[in-house]
């Protein structure tokens, strides 16, 4: 099983007194919202005491994108130990939790109802509260944990595979919409680029690293200015592809980092002027980033006086669902038994 540690102070395993100071609460959070398994342990205090995520990415990168009838074939694999490990790392037996969190939506149905059920389980045969949690809140309270620890007001560019999205973040459990993108998403443009560029699945991290050796300024690729705050990014992807089909093969190879680090470049440059642009539209003092695209390099240098997403907490963890449920008010049981999963959400 791949694991990887959020940065937070963790209680070494076997470690006695899971609670944090004064007894406050510990949640046990689950994620299963695309293709990752995760959960993670927090005390009242938000210190993380286990983050453990389990990718699927290798599984579906032969069909070169989430395959969602086998994502959640493997949450059904993955749940139960990825949830054991989260508790012996903690040093936290069951009966120790005090609620259970989980992602309620937006992302694949049948990958999130295996999380749902498996908290639903835990929660009911304990007679603990659940915390249904919604993923994009989830992505923006990653900034709530160290070493971070932002406070609302905010503004906030949430970009991941799914999103790009401007928001206007007042308080911890709620968020304003500024902008979304009228197409794909930003990681969806770096996971589309990395294809055509013979990167393979998700490409994302790939194309920052391939990026890194090339030349930024080789290639002009276009940056949509719609009116408002909104993004689009087909017009960038359907640029590189024409670019990619002009060059030969041995060229292609030559030029393969220029290329990347020009198309990352041009994402880059979209994302950081909009974000200015809402910024000074709303009068917002404070700038973070968060979401998977919040790990890319150029990015992170592009937004280094905003407040970041630590790394490992960009792209889809448990972590950041524990975090946005410690502002949720839990369902006390048998409440939320009848709990659906939601694929899409409207945000206003
Ligand atoms: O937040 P996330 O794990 O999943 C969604 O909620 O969508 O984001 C995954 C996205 C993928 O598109 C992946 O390629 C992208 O984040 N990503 C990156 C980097 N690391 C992950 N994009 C650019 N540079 C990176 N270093
Ligand atoms: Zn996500």
């Amino acid at each position: 099983m791949k694991t990887r540690w959020s940065c937070g102070e963790r209680t070494p395993p076997g470690k006695p007194g899971a609670k944090g100071e004064g007894g406050a609460d510990v949640i046990l959070a689950i994620e299963t919202s695309c293709d990752e398994t995760a959960a993670a342990l927090i005390d009242g205090e938000g210190r993380l005491r286990a983050n453990v995520v389990s990718s699927q990415a290798e599984l579906h990168a032969r069909f070169g994108g989430v395959v969602p009838e086998v994502a959640s074939r493997r949450h059904l694999e993955l749940i139960v130990p990825v949830i054991s490990e989260a508790l012996d790392e903690a040093g936290v037996t069951f009966d120790q939790l005090d609620s259970v969190a989980v992602t309620q939506g937006p992302g694949l149905i049948g990958a999130l109802l295996v999380g749902l059920s498996a908290a639903k389980a835990i929660a009911w045969s304990r007679g603990l509260p659940l915390i249904p949690v919604d993923h994009l809140l989830g992505h923006v309270s990653a900034l709530y944990l160290d070493p971070v620890r932002l406070e609302p007001p905010f503004l906030c560019l949430l970009t991941s595979g799914g999103h790009t999205l401007l928001l206007d973040v007042q308080e911890h459990t709620s968020f304003r919409l500024l902008g979304t993108t009228l197409d794909d998403a930003a990681g969806e443009a770096f996971d589309k680029g990395a294809r055509l560029l013979g990167l393979g699945y998700p490409g994302g991290a790939a194309l920052d690293r391939l990026a890194q050796g090339g030349d930024a300024s080789a290639y002009s690729f276009p940056i949509a200015r719609l009116d408002g705050l909104d993004f689009s990014f087909s017009g960038l992807k359907t640029a590189l592809l024409y670019e990619v089909r002009g060059l030969e093969h041995g060229e292609l190879e030559r030029r393969r980092a220029d290329l990347a680090a020009s198309y990352q470049h041009a994402i880059v440059r979209a994302l950081v002027e909009r974000t200015l642009q809402a910024a000074e539209k709303i009068g917002a003092r404070q700038i973070a980033v968060a979401g998977g695209v919040a790990a890319n390099s150029e990015l992170r240098e592009a937004f280094s006086s905003a407040a970041l997403a630590p790394i490992e907490l960009c792209t889809d963890n448990a972590a950041m669902i524990a975090s946005a449920a410690r502002y949720l008010k839990p369902i006390q049981p048998p409440g939320y038994l009848d709990l659906d999963a939601y694929a899409s959400r409207q945000l206003a």
